[in-house]
């Protein structure tokens, strides 16, 4: 590491900010000595807002229907080999149930793109949860929608809301999607999103295919911009059945170092340490914590359905029981000194 290098990432952890051509540069020049000054500094911070607490948010996987053709994803429309299912609003809530039972105060509901669940039907289960449980909190991951079903969704009771922007450069986003799918699109539901009301979260893949330093210098500079409460990131891995099928998978490396420098432009913000990361590295999770993750999401998908929910190859937790997986991720996360917290894991406003 050079003494750029090293004055720009002081920088960072100081003034939360910095010009893309400095974040392209902490990219393209990274070695384990910059690693680990970033790992420190986000580590530091992090620990000054949410002590050694990981919240935990239970991921119910409703659906692998979509209507949409990503060129990366496992579950594109296209892909003639994924055996299909979708929960009914019955299931989600019993899935909820056990996970409530389990202790969690989280739930996010993600999903393809499928139509079944219409504005009526979301509300119902969203309204059904929140009346049944009064200390919960519902994150939504179900992609694209309008500005009026947002809207309803957050009446009903919805409270956050990821969608991950995927890229921050329009070239990129084109290469990575079909023709009927837009950045401006995407970018706007982010934006309606925030205006609703709701806790929203964006992110992006690591390693995507065709990204390069300056797109993910832009990634970067797009959350300094947009200040999510949420950001998912997390490796990209090649899909069997998928155009992308024989591209290199995105790194354990890089993907802690984008954790740090994400945690460092914003000290509060709620950052997962990804299943796909704990799919590359068998201590994947645990890195992204020490990187300055603070959250993590174990499975409570029924398992009947789980190796169908397969965005990306090999993906971990496919074979266990909710309260296993639970049960290994609290492990984990004490090994490495860190507690799960079960609470609703609000966003902390720094003192
Ligand atoms: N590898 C890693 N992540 C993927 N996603 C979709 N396909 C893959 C893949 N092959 C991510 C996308 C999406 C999120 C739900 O999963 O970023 O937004
Ligand atoms: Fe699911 Fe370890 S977290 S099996």
């Amino acid at each position: 590491m050079n003494n750029d290098i090293r004055r720009t990432i002081q920088r960072l952890s100081e003034n939360h900010c910095l010009e893309a051509d400095e974040y392209e540069a902490l990219v393209v020049s990274f070695d384990e000595e910059s690693a680990s000054l970033l790992q420190e500094y986000a580590v530091k911070q992090r620990k000054e807002i949410y002590g050694n607490s990981v919240y935990v948010r239970g991921l119910i996987e409703i659906s692998n229907i979509c209507k949409n053709d990503c060129l990366y994803c496992g579950i594109r429309r296209s892909n003639n080999n994924a055996d299909r299912y979708r929960l009914s609003q019955n299931e989600i809530i019993q899935c909820a149930d056990v996970g409530y039972n389990l202790g969690f105060r989280t739930f996010v509901l993600q999903g393809g793109e499928d139509a079944y669940y219409t504005d009526d039907l979301l509300e119902e289960i969203i309204s059904r949860l929140k009346c049944k449980y009064d200390d919960i909190a519902i994150t939504l991951s179900l992609g694209e929608r309008s500005f009026d079903s947002y809207k309803r969704l957050y009446d009903a009771g919805a409270d956050r809301y990821l969608l991950r922007h995927e890229t921050a450069d329009e070239m990129h986003y084109k290469i990575l999607h079909p023709e009927s799918m837009s950045f401006d699109n995407r970018m706007n539901c982010l934006s309606s999103l925030r205006q609703i009301g709701y806790q929203v979260g964006c992110g992006f893949m690591v390693g995507s295919p065709y990204q390069t330093p300056k797109s993910l210098a832009k990634d970067l500079k797009f959350i300094e911009k947009f200040q999510p409460d949420m950001c998912g990131i997390g490796p990209f891995i090649p899909h069997k059945d998928t155009v992308f099928k024989n591209e290199a998978a995105g790194t354990v490396e890089l993907t802690c170092l984008l954790l740090s420098i994400i945690r460092l432009i914003k000290p509060n913000i709620l950052l997962p340490s990804t299943t796909a990361l704990g799919t590359i590295h068998p201590f994947g999770r645990e890195r992204g914590i020490q990187s300055g993750a603070n959250v993590v999401m174990p499975n409570l998908s029924p398992v009947s359905v789980r190796k169908k929910y397969e965005l990306y190859d090999n993906k971990i937790c496919t074979g266990e029981e909710s309260a296993e997986c639970k049960e290994c991720l609290s492990k984990r996360m004490e090994e490495i000194g860190y507690k799960i917290v079960v609470d609703k894991g609000d966003i902390k406003q720094i003192p």
